[in-house]
């Protein structure tokens, strides 16, 4: 009698491990594989400006993530978590998760752009997240910055074959952008350089970039969505953003259609637009539920409503960058 209970209880535990959910993959341009949905990592600015990383926050929020199956954890240098993320990484790997099964994203910061300054930072940055290589690298704006404030004109053609070195050292096993635009894509394309594997850009109800989507599209590069939640929380949203809100009738309604959250309706939309968004959260809870989101699709109706939403409105125009050069977004916010 024992043993049979014991045996029952066994494949129960073991019946709930396999059934961790598994994120479904895409393929790369370079050939590999890419998780299709990361945890963010940046802890964004409050109305007092940047909020500073405190000791293991982010540490305990990369844990819960990878206990419930996420693979996939895009950070970059300029949030000063990579530490947290590594410390995290190292304690899911020694308890068994194979380093290959996981997927990092880092991204190099606008103060070195220099084309033989990208390696050196990466270094920097493996250093902190205790990895040999990353599964992404990102040149994280094509804006060039020196730390004391003045603009660097490098060319980002500069800085890509910088990129191109990480890669070709092991150091990053694809390489990407991160808000550029299509003529600052096409630049790359046009010098037959690498092409990029990923573009990372805002992507949320507000901001759906039909045309930027259709030209990655085209070209075979793959895009990770950021701010997926846009101006969702009133929060974060500032006074002058366009609805819906969170409590959004509309959106309440569809999501109760599908016994599913209004978070996790709009991240199964950005699914279905061929995104890979990048939902951040420090609660477990809703490190949960985001994850929550492989087991239903929205009907044509519900994502038509979805697609109205969209008001070319942008949450992060880091107008402070507008007179550079390579300043990627339209000047007349
Ligand atoms: N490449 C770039 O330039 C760039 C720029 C911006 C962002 N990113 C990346 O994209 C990630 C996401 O963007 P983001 O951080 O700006 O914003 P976001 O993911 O759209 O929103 C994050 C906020 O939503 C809350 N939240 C998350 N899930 C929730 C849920 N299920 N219910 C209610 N609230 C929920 C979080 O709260 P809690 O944390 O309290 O749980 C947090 O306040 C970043 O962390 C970063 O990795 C990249
Ligand atoms: C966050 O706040 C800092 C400091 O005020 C500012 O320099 C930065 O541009 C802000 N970032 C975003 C994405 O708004
Ligand atoms: C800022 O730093 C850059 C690179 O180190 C340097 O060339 C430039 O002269 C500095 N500018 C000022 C105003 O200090
Ligand atoms: C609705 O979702 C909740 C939470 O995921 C679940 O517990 C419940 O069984 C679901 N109800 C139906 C009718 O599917």
């Amino acid at each position: 009698m024992f043993i049979v209970t014991l045996c029952i209880v066994l494949s129960v535990v073991n019946y709930n491990k396999a059934d961790v959910i598994k994120t479904p993959t895409i393929k790369l341009n370079d050939g590999r594989e890419m998780p299709r949905l990361a945890l963010g990592t940046w802890l964004g600015n409050s109305t007092k400006g940047r909020i500073e990383p405190l000791s293991d926050e982010v540490e305990r929020a990369v844990v819960a993530a990878i206990d419930v199956g996420y693979r996939h954890v895009d950070t970059a240098y300029a949030y000063k978590v990579e530490n947290q993320v590594g410390r995290a990484i190292a304690r899911k790997v020694a308890e068994g998760i194979p380093r290959e099964e996981l997927f990092i994203t880092t991204k190099l910061w606008n103060d070195r752009h220099a084309k033989d300054a990208v390696v050196p930072a990466l270094r920097e940055s493996l250093q902190a997240l205790k990895l040999e290589y990353v599964d992404l690298y990102l040149i994280h704006w094509p804006v060039g910055q020196f730390s004391n404030q003045t603009f660097d004109y490098t060319h980002y053609l500069e800085t890509w074959r910088g990129m191109m070195d990480a890669k070709r050292l092991g150091l990053a096993r694809s390489i990407g952008l991160s808000n550029f635009n299509e003529q600052q894509i096409d630049r790359i394309l046009l010098n037959h350089l690498d092409t990029p594997a990923v573009l990372q850009v805002e992507v949320n109800l507000n901001l759906q970039q039909p045309a930027l989507l259709a030209y990655c599209r085209a070209k075979n590069i793959a895009v990770m969505g950021y701010t997926p939640f846009g101006s969702l929380f009133p929060g974060k949203a500032r006074p002058d953003a366009p609805p819906p809100r969170f409590n959004d009738a509309e959106l309440v309604a569809m999501a109760n259609r599908y016994n599913k959250t209004v978070t996790q309706v709009v991240l199964q939309y950005l699914l279905n637009l061929g995104v890979v968004p990048i939902p951040k959260a420090l609660s477990a809870a809703h490190i949960l539920t985001n994850f929550e989101v492989f087991d239903f699709h929205l009907s044509a109706e519900d994502s038509e409503r979805m697609k109205n939403y969209d008001r070319h409105y942008r949450t992060i125009p880091q107008l402070k960058w507008i007179e550079h050069p390579f300043y990627p977004f339209e000047k007349e916010n």
